[in-house]
């Protein structure tokens, strides 16, 4: 590849490896600062925004999102939800997060959040190319990082940057850069996965219902009101085409079933996928020139949507970092990125694995395990310190405070 004859040279101050949420949240936030960024993905534009994800912005983000010009839309297409139902026993039981901490979340799936923050880069003229192939990154223990790549219109480019951002998910190429021997990777594998489907159907409830039965976990969240998003404990080996809409929505209805009058609306399946679930962290988040942010460091079960916010979070302190970095503090700002994102994302992982061993029936569960989780539920509902807890996990740590 490095012998391949280059078309185009750039300098630029940060190069982005991901245009995802994370990569293009960060260069809308340089941009904003006067530093000009390349972002550049593997995946097309169009690949990105069909790909299903979560739907639930945490409040902070949700007001970085709007004040910062990259989406007013949140407002007039998202919904905000005041609390969340989880569901166990046969009742749904409500959680009022304003009543609890005074703040909400917004469901606005991810995909909108990325059209949105592409079309503010579009707009405000930045350089973002998808559908990029043979990328490589050279040089990050250097001053002068270098990331080639070919373009989706064959020819060939090379940036020179002073810093390397890898925001480039889950399958990161970046994360390798930083050598096997000096860095550290915390795993967690579950052995259960995320059935998510969309359907056409309207909504069978306001807010998000987390169901526990003994049956397994479901989640009925929302996207429209004419179409849905759930999703379903599955087996990690199942595949989605082996799920036809009866057996699907059969599954769905014995783990929502009760006796609280809950109707579960059914409608034809447009969408289907297994998720991966996983916890994962890789430390440390900076090697050199190369900075890692979002799911390209770390990994969160989806129970909890907090994938995107995380991400978000990381690039509102790296943004602020990097800013100071090239502002004339040096190298030595970078210092002060890792302290501050991974008290979050570990945070997060914990809140995110909390959820999920609350709420999942692992395969042979004992009937204590089950028993010990409708009293740690019961504790959650029924107590003040419980419902605390989750409003104040659930709609993102607020900045303002503690953090
Ligand atoms: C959604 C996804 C989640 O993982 C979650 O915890 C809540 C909502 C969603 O896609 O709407």
């Amino acid at each position: 590849m490095a012998e391949q004859p280059v078309d185009t040279v750039t300098e630029v101050p940060v190069a982005i490896v991901g245009a995802g949420p994370a990569g293009l949240m960060l260069a809308h936030r340089l941009a904003r600062a006067g530093v000009d960024t390349v972002a550049i993905d593997i995946r097309s534009r169009e690949e990105i925004e069909i790909t299903q994800r979560a739907g639930i912005i945490e409040a902070d983000a949700a007001r970085d999102l709007i004040e910062l010009g990259v989406s007013d839309r949140i407002l007039r297409d998202g919904f905000e939800h005041e609390g969340v139902d989880l569901r166990f026993g046969g009742r749904s039981h409500r959680i009022d997060f304003q009543a609890q901490v005074g703040e909400s979340v917004w469901l606005y799936p991810q995909t909108d959040v990325f059209i949105d923050l592409a079309d503010a880069r579009a707009r405000d003229g930045g350089t973002v190319h998808f559908g990029v192939r043979d990328t490589e990154v050279v040089g990050e223990t250097t001053e002068r990082p270098i990331v080639r790549f070919t373009a989706a219109d064959g020819t060939r480019h090379e940036i020179r940057a002073r810093y390397v951002v890898g925001s480039d998910g889950s399958r990161s190429i970046c994360r390798n850069l930083v050598p096997a021997d000096q860095r550290t990777q915390f795993f967690r594998e579950y052995p259960f996965a995320w059935f998510g489907f969309l359907c056409d159907a309207p909504k069978s409830a306001p807010e998000l219902v987390y169901a526990h039965s003994e049956h397994g976990f479901a989640l009925v969240s929302q996207r429209t009101e004419s179409v849905q998003r759930m999703y379903f404990q599955c087996s990690p080996d199942d595949s989605a085409d082996a799920w036809s809409d009866d057996r699907i929505w059969a599954t769905m209805q014995a783990r929502v079933a009760g006796d609280d009058g809950f109707q579960l609306v059914e409608g034809p399946v447009t969408e289907k996928s297994v998720l991966i679930f996983r916890s994962f962290v890789q430390q440390p988040m900076r090697w050199g020139s190369l900075l890692l942010a979002g799911d390209a460091a770390h990994t969160v079960p989806p129970t909890g949507a907090r994938g995107l916010n995380l991400a978000l979070h990381d690039v509102k302190i790296l943004a602020d970092v990097l800013v100071r970095a090239l502002g004339g503090e040096g190298e030595a700002a970078l210092a002060d990125y890792e302290p501050a994102a991974l008290g979050r994302v570990w945070r997060a992982q914990n809140f995110s694995w909390w959820m999920t061993q609350m709420l999942h029936t692992p395969p042979g569960a004992l009937d204590f395990d089950v028993r010990r989780q409708l009293g740690e539920l019961d504790n959650v509902v029924n107590t003040r310190a419980g419902r605390t807890y989750l409003a104040e996990q659930y709609t993102g740590w607020p900045a303002r405070s503690g953090d």
